[in-house]
Protein backbone atom coordinates (compact mmCIF):
# COMPACT_ATOMS: atom_id res chain seq x y z
CA UNK A 1 0.00 0.00 0.00
CA UNK A 2 1.12 3.63 -0.84
CA UNK A 3 1.85 6.10 1.72
CA UNK A 4 -0.75 8.06 0.65
CA UNK A 5 -2.88 5.66 1.24
CA UNK A 6 -1.81 4.50 4.43
CA UNK A 7 -2.32 8.81 5.15
CA UNK A 8 -5.61 8.38 4.07
CA UNK A 9 -6.66 5.79 6.41
CA UNK A 10 -5.16 7.60 9.29
CA UNK A 11 -7.37 10.55 8.46
CA UNK A 12 -10.27 8.50 7.85
CA UNK A 13 -9.63 6.63 11.15
CA UNK A 14 -8.83 9.90 13.03
CA UNK A 15 -5.83 8.59 13.71
CA UNK A 16 -2.28 10.46 12.64
CA UNK A 17 1.07 8.75 11.04
CA UNK A 18 3.80 9.59 12.70
CA UNK A 19 7.19 10.94 11.63
CA UNK A 20 10.02 10.58 13.99
CA UNK A 21 13.53 11.83 12.68
CA UNK A 22 16.69 10.25 12.89
CA UNK A 23 20.27 10.54 12.19
CA UNK A 24 22.02 7.66 13.34
CA UNK A 25 21.83 3.44 12.53
CA UNK A 26 21.02 2.80 16.37
CA UNK A 27 17.98 5.94 16.55
CA UNK A 28 16.44 4.27 13.06
CA UNK A 29 16.89 0.34 14.20
CA UNK A 30 15.28 1.95 17.71
CA UNK A 31 12.37 3.29 15.97
CA UNK A 32 11.79 0.59 13.54
CA UNK A 33 11.70 -2.13 15.81
CA UNK A 34 9.08 -0.28 18.42
CA UNK A 35 6.58 0.50 15.45
CA UNK A 36 3.44 -1.37 15.30
CA UNK A 37 1.91 0.41 13.20
CA UNK A 38 3.06 2.21 9.71
CA UNK A 39 5.45 5.11 10.37
CA UNK A 40 7.01 8.02 8.45
CA UNK A 41 10.97 8.12 9.29
CA UNK A 42 12.41 11.53 8.54
CA UNK A 43 16.02 13.49 7.51
CA UNK A 44 16.54 16.83 7.90
CA UNK A 45 19.05 18.34 5.27
CA UNK A 46 21.83 18.44 8.00
CA UNK A 47 20.46 14.65 9.36
CA UNK A 48 20.82 14.02 5.87
CA UNK A 49 23.93 14.78 4.98
CA UNK A 50 25.67 13.19 8.46
CA UNK A 51 23.56 9.77 7.72
CA UNK A 52 23.96 9.87 3.61
CA UNK A 53 20.56 10.15 1.51
CA UNK A 54 21.88 6.94 -0.74
CA UNK A 55 22.08 4.78 2.60
CA UNK A 56 18.88 6.08 4.46
CA UNK A 57 17.05 5.17 1.14
CA UNK A 58 18.77 1.54 0.72
CA UNK A 59 18.60 1.19 4.54
CA UNK A 60 14.99 2.17 4.62
CA UNK A 61 14.32 -0.26 1.77
CA UNK A 62 15.86 -2.89 3.78
CA UNK A 63 13.86 -2.77 6.65
CA UNK A 64 10.39 -2.61 4.14
CA UNK A 65 11.95 -5.96 2.30
CA UNK A 66 11.55 -7.23 5.73
CA UNK A 67 8.05 -6.38 6.46
CA UNK A 68 8.39 -3.20 8.46
CA UNK A 69 5.82 -0.74 6.59
CA UNK A 70 8.23 2.49 7.20
CA UNK A 71 8.09 5.30 4.93
CA UNK A 72 11.32 7.72 4.19
CA UNK A 73 10.53 11.65 3.97
CA UNK A 74 13.45 14.53 3.42
CA UNK A 75 12.45 16.64 6.22
CA UNK A 76 12.58 20.55 5.65
CA UNK A 77 14.08 20.82 2.31
CA UNK A 78 14.72 24.61 1.62
CA UNK A 79 16.93 24.24 -1.19
CA UNK A 80 15.28 22.90 -5.05
CA UNK A 81 18.42 20.69 -5.65
CA UNK A 82 18.29 18.82 -2.66
CA UNK A 83 14.75 18.19 -2.89
CA UNK A 84 15.27 16.77 -6.03
CA UNK A 85 18.54 14.67 -5.11
CA UNK A 86 16.19 13.22 -2.29
CA UNK A 87 12.98 12.23 -5.18
CA UNK A 88 16.04 10.84 -7.41
CA UNK A 89 17.54 8.70 -5.41
CA UNK A 90 14.28 7.04 -4.30
CA UNK A 91 12.74 8.71 -0.97
CA UNK A 92 9.08 8.05 -0.59
CA UNK A 93 7.92 11.60 0.31
CA UNK A 94 9.94 15.16 0.38
CA UNK A 95 8.75 18.64 2.40
CA UNK A 96 9.49 21.25 0.49
CA UNK A 97 9.79 24.61 2.82
CA UNK A 98 9.75 27.74 1.48
CA UNK A 99 8.41 29.38 4.54
CA UNK A 100 11.40 31.25 4.40
CA UNK A 101 10.53 32.81 1.08
CA UNK A 102 7.64 35.68 -0.25
CA UNK A 103 4.63 33.44 -0.50
CA UNK A 104 4.97 34.11 -4.59
CA UNK A 105 8.56 32.64 -4.65
CA UNK A 106 7.02 30.05 -1.88
CA UNK A 107 4.11 28.99 -4.80
CA UNK A 108 6.27 28.49 -7.72
CA UNK A 109 9.05 26.75 -6.30
CA UNK A 110 6.90 24.33 -4.50
CA UNK A 111 5.23 23.69 -8.29
CA UNK A 112 7.95 23.03 -9.71
CA UNK A 113 8.96 20.59 -7.00
CA UNK A 114 5.66 18.90 -7.40
CA UNK A 115 5.76 18.61 -10.94
CA UNK A 116 9.15 16.77 -10.47
CA UNK A 117 7.59 14.62 -7.60
CA UNK A 118 4.00 13.62 -9.12
CA UNK A 119 5.85 12.44 -12.37
CA UNK A 120 8.01 9.58 -10.33
CA UNK A 121 5.06 8.92 -7.77
CA UNK A 122 6.32 10.55 -5.14
CA UNK A 123 4.13 12.90 -2.23
CA UNK A 124 5.01 16.44 -1.18
CA UNK A 125 4.83 18.35 1.69
CA UNK A 126 4.44 22.29 1.68
CA UNK A 127 4.50 24.91 4.28
CA UNK A 128 2.93 28.42 4.46
CA UNK A 129 3.91 30.07 7.22
CA UNK A 130 7.40 29.90 9.08
CA UNK A 131 7.27 27.27 12.18
CA UNK A 132 9.60 28.29 14.69
CA UNK A 133 12.50 26.84 16.96
CA UNK A 134 14.93 24.27 16.93
CA UNK A 135 15.26 20.42 17.68
CA UNK A 136 16.46 20.94 20.60
CA UNK A 137 15.99 21.51 24.56
CA UNK A 138 15.75 25.17 24.73
CA UNK A 139 15.92 26.86 28.26
CA UNK A 140 13.94 29.40 27.39
CA UNK A 141 10.55 31.07 26.56
CA UNK A 142 9.07 29.98 23.48
CA UNK A 143 9.92 31.54 20.21
CA UNK A 144 6.70 33.69 18.75
CA UNK A 145 4.64 31.68 16.05
CA UNK A 146 3.14 34.49 13.23
CA UNK A 147 -0.02 33.16 12.31
CA UNK A 148 -0.87 32.68 8.79
CA UNK A 149 -4.19 33.81 6.79
CA UNK A 150 -6.61 30.71 5.45
CA UNK A 151 -6.64 32.90 1.66
CA UNK A 152 -3.01 32.35 1.46
CA UNK A 153 -2.95 28.87 2.53
CA UNK A 154 -6.39 28.19 -0.17
CA UNK A 155 -4.03 29.71 -2.76
CA UNK A 156 -1.17 27.54 -1.87
CA UNK A 157 -2.52 24.15 -2.06
CA UNK A 158 -4.85 25.22 -4.97
CA UNK A 159 -1.88 26.40 -7.27
CA UNK A 160 0.75 24.42 -6.02
CA UNK A 161 -1.28 21.15 -5.95
CA UNK A 162 0.94 19.71 -2.89
CA UNK A 163 -0.74 16.59 -1.14
CA UNK A 164 0.38 17.68 2.62
CA UNK A 165 0.86 21.03 4.12
CA UNK A 166 2.69 22.14 7.09
CA UNK A 167 1.29 25.47 9.05
CA UNK A 168 2.11 27.19 12.03
CA UNK A 169 -0.84 27.46 14.54
CA UNK A 170 0.92 27.51 17.83
CA UNK A 171 3.63 23.94 17.59
CA UNK A 172 7.10 25.34 17.57
CA UNK A 173 10.48 22.48 16.91
CA UNK A 174 12.02 21.78 19.88
CA UNK A 175 11.05 21.47 24.18
CA UNK A 176 10.73 25.10 26.00
CA UNK A 177 10.39 26.05 29.68
CA UNK A 178 6.75 25.95 28.51
CA UNK A 179 4.76 23.73 26.29
CA UNK A 180 2.70 25.78 23.44
CA UNK A 181 -0.94 26.65 23.02
CA UNK A 182 -2.41 25.72 19.69
CA UNK A 183 -5.08 27.37 18.03
CA UNK A 184 -7.70 25.40 17.47
CA UNK A 185 -9.92 27.56 16.05
CA UNK A 186 -7.10 28.15 12.79
CA UNK A 187 -7.28 24.45 12.81
CA UNK A 188 -10.93 23.85 12.29
CA UNK A 189 -11.18 26.55 9.37
CA UNK A 190 -7.89 25.23 7.69
CA UNK A 191 -9.24 21.25 7.90
CA UNK A 192 -11.89 22.36 5.37
CA UNK A 193 -9.39 21.85 2.99
CA UNK A 194 -8.60 18.52 1.29
CA UNK A 195 -4.86 18.11 1.55
CA UNK A 196 -3.11 15.90 4.40
CA UNK A 197 -2.50 18.53 7.91
CA UNK A 198 1.30 18.23 9.14
CA UNK A 199 1.83 19.31 13.05
CA UNK A 200 5.81 20.27 13.13
CA UNK A 201 7.31 20.09 16.13
CA UNK A 202 5.30 17.49 17.71
CA UNK A 203 8.11 17.64 20.50
CA UNK A 204 7.10 19.27 23.87
CA UNK A 205 3.29 19.28 23.61
CA UNK A 206 0.42 18.03 26.03
CA UNK A 207 -0.90 14.63 24.79
CA UNK A 208 -4.09 16.01 25.22
CA UNK A 209 -3.62 18.81 23.06
CA UNK A 210 -2.28 15.97 20.09
CA UNK A 211 -5.21 14.05 20.67
CA UNK A 212 -7.65 17.45 20.03
CA UNK A 213 -5.59 18.55 17.03
CA UNK A 214 -5.55 15.18 15.39
CA UNK A 215 -9.66 15.09 16.49
CA UNK A 216 -9.56 18.52 14.19
CA UNK A 217 -7.82 17.09 11.26
CA UNK A 218 -4.43 16.96 11.97
CA UNK A 219 -2.81 13.43 9.90
CA UNK A 220 0.82 13.75 10.46
CA UNK A 221 3.09 14.42 13.39
CA UNK A 222 6.54 15.06 13.36
CA UNK A 223 8.49 14.37 16.43
CA UNK A 224 11.85 14.97 16.60
CA UNK A 225 13.90 16.47 19.90
CA UNK A 226 12.04 13.83 22.35
CA UNK A 227 13.83 11.48 20.39
CA UNK A 228 17.05 13.52 21.03
CA UNK A 229 16.53 13.78 24.63
CA UNK A 230 15.77 10.12 25.17
CA UNK A 231 19.44 9.35 23.01
CA UNK A 232 21.23 12.00 24.85
CA UNK A 233 19.89 11.00 27.95
CA UNK A 234 20.65 7.20 27.37
CA UNK A 235 24.51 7.92 26.20
CA UNK A 236 25.26 10.60 29.63
CA UNK A 237 24.29 7.18 31.74
CA UNK A 238 26.11 5.13 29.24
CA UNK A 239 29.25 7.25 29.67
CA UNK A 240 29.00 6.97 33.72
CA UNK A 241 30.67 3.54 32.82
CA UNK A 242 33.46 1.96 32.21
CA UNK A 243 32.48 0.54 28.54
CA UNK A 244 34.14 1.21 25.68
CA UNK A 245 32.00 -0.67 23.27
CA UNK A 246 29.79 0.94 21.01
CA UNK A 247 26.86 -1.93 21.29
CA UNK A 248 27.09 -0.88 25.12
CA UNK A 249 27.50 2.46 25.07
CA UNK A 250 24.29 3.37 22.49
CA UNK A 251 21.96 -0.09 23.93
CA UNK A 252 20.77 2.49 26.97
CA UNK A 253 19.92 4.84 24.31
CA UNK A 254 18.10 2.67 21.91
CA UNK A 255 16.17 1.59 24.59
CA UNK A 256 14.87 4.90 25.44
CA UNK A 257 14.29 6.08 21.89
CA UNK A 258 12.35 2.93 21.17
CA UNK A 259 10.10 4.12 24.65
CA UNK A 260 9.44 7.62 23.34
CA UNK A 261 8.46 5.71 19.76
CA UNK A 262 6.01 3.58 21.71
CA UNK A 263 4.62 6.04 23.98
CA UNK A 264 3.83 8.56 20.80
CA UNK A 265 2.52 5.63 18.59
CA UNK A 266 -0.11 5.20 21.50
CA UNK A 267 -0.92 8.73 21.58
CA UNK A 268 -1.36 9.11 17.79
CA UNK A 269 -3.62 6.40 17.22
P1 LIG B 1 10.38 18.62 17.35
O1 LIG B 1 11.87 18.70 17.33
O2 LIG B 1 9.75 19.67 18.18
O3 LIG B 1 9.91 17.27 17.71
O4 LIG B 1 9.89 18.89 15.86
C1 LIG B 1 10.32 18.06 14.81
C2 LIG B 1 9.84 18.50 13.49
O5 LIG B 1 8.85 19.17 13.36
C3 LIG B 1 10.61 18.08 12.32
O6 LIG B 1 10.14 18.62 11.15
Amino acid sequence: MSLKKYLQKARKENRAMAQFNFSTLDQLQAIISSANVPIIVGTSVKESNFFGMAEAVALVGYYRKKGAKVFLNLDHGRDIEIVKKAIDLGYDMVHFDGSKMDHDSNIKDTKKIVNYAHKKGIIVEGEVGYIPGQSAMNKCDLPKVDSVAIADVVRFVETTGVDLIALPFGSVHGVYSQAPKLNYNFLKEVSKIKQFLVLHGGSGIKDGDIKKAIKLGITKININTELRMAWREGLEKSLKSKDYAPYDLLSESKNRVGQVVTKKLLIFS
